[in-house]
């Protein structure tokens, strides 16, 4: 995928993956990390999601990174707030009390254990084999020993698609993340709308709480 490819669906919104409500497995199993409020987290692949302030309320400094400009400038028009704007190293910050996106690349993050914890929804998942290798040695550097990692998968069975998203199931997440973390899945979800939605037989949404070593 490459970044015209993004940039295109947010130019022309095909954003499929934003959802209107936080995420169900978001407010089910975060407070189950107890992570302190003063926690920094780290949320990358952003988009416009409403997850940034959902963590932002809990006291969380949260750090997205998105691509998009235009998923940017939509994050906060739509939540009537207005962000500072300023570069910051090769991004654009779009800040607010608690928050800032990061507005450019991801893989340009700084390799240091900078953050206490991420929140991955739809971004392990939006990106191709190789790509997805890279964005996992990435969560590894960004995050300080012992700091949680609470990624939400989907497996998919059937259908002949191409992705994003792509099928993740349990086996992969531990091929990507067991070199740096560890691993527990926490939940297994038939989504069966989303199965509709992405035209294939089966799909399941799928949580894992890691654990960065
Ligand atoms: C599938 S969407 C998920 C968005 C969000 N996590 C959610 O749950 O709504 C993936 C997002 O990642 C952004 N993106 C893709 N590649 C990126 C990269 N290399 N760096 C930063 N953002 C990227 C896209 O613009 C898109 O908004």
């Amino acid at each position: 995928m490459t970044p015209d490819f993004w940039q295109e669906a947010w130019r022309i919104g095909r954003i499929g993956f934003h959802q209107a409500d936080v995420d169900a497995q978001l407010a089910a199993h975060w407070p189950t990390l107890d992570l302190p409020p003063s926690a920094r987290v780290l949320v990358p692949l952003c988009g416009k999601s409403l997850d940034l302030w959902w963590l932002r309320d809990r006291g969380h400094e949260v750090v997205g990174v998105e691509l998009s400009p235009l998923a940017c400038e939509a994050f906060f028009r739509e939540a009537g707030v207005e962000p500072t704007v300023e570069t910051s190293g090769p991004y654009t910050a779009w800040s607010t009390e608690g928050l800032t996106i990061l507005q450019g690349d991801v893989f340009d993050l700084p390799a240091e254990p900078a953050f206490d914890a991420a929140y991955d929804r739809a971004a392990t998942v939006a990106l191709p084999d190789d790509l997805r290798r890279r964005h996992a040695r990435g969560l590894a550097a960004a995050l300080k020993p012992g700091a949680p990692l609470l990624l939400v998968t989907f497996d998919m069975d059937g259908g002949d698609r191409a992705g994003p998203p792509f099928p993740v199931p349990a086996a992969a997440v531990h091929q990507l993340y067991d070199a740096s973390f560890d691993v527990r899945t926490l939940a297994r979800t038939p989504s069966p709308e989303l199965a509709k939605a992405l035209g294939v037989d089966t799909c399941h949404t799928e949580t894992h709480a890691l654990v960065r070593r």
